[in-house]
């Protein structure tokens, strides 16, 4: 996806330029550029579809030096991957911006500025921040100021960096939805949509919140907030190893990673959301066109990211009214599939080089298949350059060999793909969209509150120490919890756990339900709740113990043999990603009391490379 870095300094900052968007490969992109005032003042401009290596050539070929500039990876959204759209966007060679996110509204502004004499060069949203901006300098001729009325007039999802002729010391910046964080240097300052950009040139940080706007001189930075009122922002000392190859105060990286699930849910809600709907561009340019044409969707995916496939359907069918079919790759790639009209081809995969999933793409090319969309964690992964599509998931790498915080940004990034495509289709039900969205906004404050519950599972882990067995139990979209739920158990605590559709009980497990096998279950309040409880008197009437992750206002109490925790309460189409947690810590407790290797299960692997 975009990344932004800037600085200003007195030394040249080509090269800082450039090491700071090498640190952003990994997030996926398509073309890079750079701007910088030149030592005579002049603005200048370099860009390049592709790798930043061919932006590192092109300034070998013609260098470029300067002490202020702002360069950019694009991730193609409006407009094509060509030069041209890529980033940075000029104004009458006076003022140049980079941007992340999306802004909705940019078709009317942009005939208006049309109207006004402005001649656009891209086909991009962005390049209508940068003539508005401009415009705005005529009657507020300080940047900050006039960038403050800018975002005023924009809607939808941005962070942006701006430089000027007009004011050539400085660097304003803008966030509304898309990170963005200012390194402080030692007489130099900088900016980037994400500090590992700026990791080379400082250890002292400061992050933008929501609405803020950052003046960055190379010996202060002023930030006003949403209210236009002055603020000062923490400043946050990075020590070395402090995130992805530290498992910092926790003790596994598991724990660890189920603890970054509210923050990186977050992530990729990013740049994604706008006021009362899903930015559908946030899969690419021709989303739109492509999903409107969509009848049916196959989504394919191995382990963990098959059950967030799994999920998907439900929210496929039940929200978006689209056929869904569902299947592990090993079982696609070797079976003689019939392809229906206008079928959406997704795959789902952390890594985006598990050799199923790889495989079953490269067939599904030959298959007939409308188009292929991945969700992956990964942005220069395999699977990402082969698909027509895609939407990068925002975990951030994920160490444990089992699989948590890429689950539920899958899902969060699922949930995306269903509004999108019954936005476009316009099969949503009224109000469904606005309100989901609101709701997703709401998603890592309410998984927060589910991981306060840590201490309340790790009790209750101690139930399965001396077991063998345990049975999960789910009705709906929580049936692929369950699933998700039982592989964890089994991944690394070794103790079989299979995973039933609750109604299925008496066709056969029921006969297994002793005073020996605990039965796990989640049970949100929705419609089929009491068809549930009768389930699990099932179980109760067979001497089975039963743990129930129960909401709040279910109506489920603790009691001879049942073990109720109380969940906070979600919308029903979230629940999935929400009763997903106790279930991450269950396990992981679990396995910490059987001393297992929580991080790196025997047999297991990571990224399954082979077939
Ligand atoms: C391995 C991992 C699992 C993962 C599966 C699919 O089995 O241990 O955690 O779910 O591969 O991997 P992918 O990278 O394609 O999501």
């Amino acid at each position: 996806m975009c990344g932004i870095v800037g600085a200003v300094a007195e030394r040249n900052i080509t090269a800082i330029l450039l090491e700071g968007l090498k640190r952003l490969e990994y997030r996926g992109y398509d073309s890079a550029g750079v701007a910088l005032f030149n030592n005579a003042g002049v603005l200048e401009r370099r860009r390049r579809v592709g790798k930043v290596n061919e932006l590192e050539r092109a300034l070998a070929g013609e260098p470029v030096t300067g002490r202020l500039g702002i360069a950019h990876t694009r991730w193609a959204t409006h407009g094509a991957p060509l030069e041209r759209n890529a980033h940075p966007h000029f104004s009458n060679e006076q003022l140049a911006v980079v941007h992340n996110g999306i802004i909705e509204n940019h078709e009317p502004l942009r005939e208006r500025l049309k109207g006004l004499g402005y001649v656009f060069t891209s086909d991009t949203d962005t390049e209508v921040i940068v003539h508005l901006l401009h415009h705005k300098l005529q009657d507020t001729p300080d940047l900050a100021a006039a960038l403050k009325a800018t975002v005023k007039e924009l809607h939808g999802a941005y962070g942006l960096a701006v430089i000027s002729a007009h004011q050539p010391d400085r660097l304003i910046a803008a966030r509304s939805g898309s990170p963005l964080v200012v390194g402080l240097g030692l007489g130099e300052n900088f900016l980037a949509s994400d500090q590992l950009a700026l990791r080379q040139v400082t250890d002292r940080f400061m992050y933008l919140e929501e609405g803020d706007i950052a003046e960055i001189r190379r010996d202060s930075v002023q930030i006003w907030d949403a209210s236009g009122l002055h603020v000062e922002r923490e400043i946050v000392q990075y020590h070395e190893g402090a995130e992805a190859a530290d498992k910092g105060e926790y003790r596994h990286f598991m724990l660890k990673e189920i603890h970054e699930q509210p923050k990186v849910v977050q992530r990729t809600l990013e740049g994604r959301l706008g006021q009362q709907q899903v930015l559908v561009q946030a899969f690419g340019p021709q989303a739109a066109e492509l999903f409107a044409k969509v009848r049916n969707v196959q989504i394919v995916a191995c382990g963990t990211s098959y059950h967030a496939g799994m999920v998907a359907r439900y929210w496929l069918e039940g929200l978006a009214g689209i056929p869904c079919q569902v299947e592990v790759a090993s079982e696609f790639r070797y079976r003689k599939v019939v392809v229906q009209p206008d079928t959406l081809f997704v795959s789902i995969s952390q890594s985006g080089e598990t050799a199923d999933t790889l495989a079953a793409l490269r067939n599904a090319k030959e298959l007939g298949f409308l188009a292929s969309l991945a969700i992956c964690n990964v942005g220069i992964s395999s699977l990402v350059r082969e698909s027509d599509l895609t939407l990068l998931t925002q975990a951030g790498p994920e160490i444990g060999v089992a699989s948590t915080k890429a689950f539920t940004t899958q899902l969060v990034a699922l949930m995306l793909l269903t509004l999108s495509l019954g936005q476009v289709k316009g099969t949503l039900g009224a109000g469904v969209e606005a309100e989901l969205v609101e709701e997703l906004r709401r998603l890592p404050t309410r998984l927060g509150e589910a991981l306060a519950m840590d201490t309340t599972v790790e009790k209750i882990a101690e139930l399965f120490a001396e077991k063998n067995h345990t049975l999960f139990l789910g009705r709906g979209a929580q049936f692929p919890v369950a699933m998700e739920g039982a592989l964890k158990l089994k991944e690394i605590s070794y103790i079989h756990a299979e995973a039933y559709p609750a109604g299925e009980l008496k066709h056969g497990p029921l006969a297994l339900v002793d005073s020996d096998m605990p039965v796990v279950t989640v049970a949100p309040n929705n419609e089929l709740l009491e068809k549930l409880k009768s389930n699990l008197q099932e179980v109760r009437a067979r001497g089975g113990e039963l743990i129930v992750f129960a909401d709040e206002q279910a109506g489920l109490v603790n009691g001879e043999g049942t073990h109720v925790v109380s969940m906070p309460h979600i919308l029903d189409a979230l629940t999935p990603i929400l009763y997903t947690i106790p279930l991450q810590l269950l396990s992981y407790y679990v396995a910490v009391l059987k001393g297992t290797d929580v991080d790196q299960p025997r047999n297991l692997a990571k990224s399954v490379t082979v077939e």
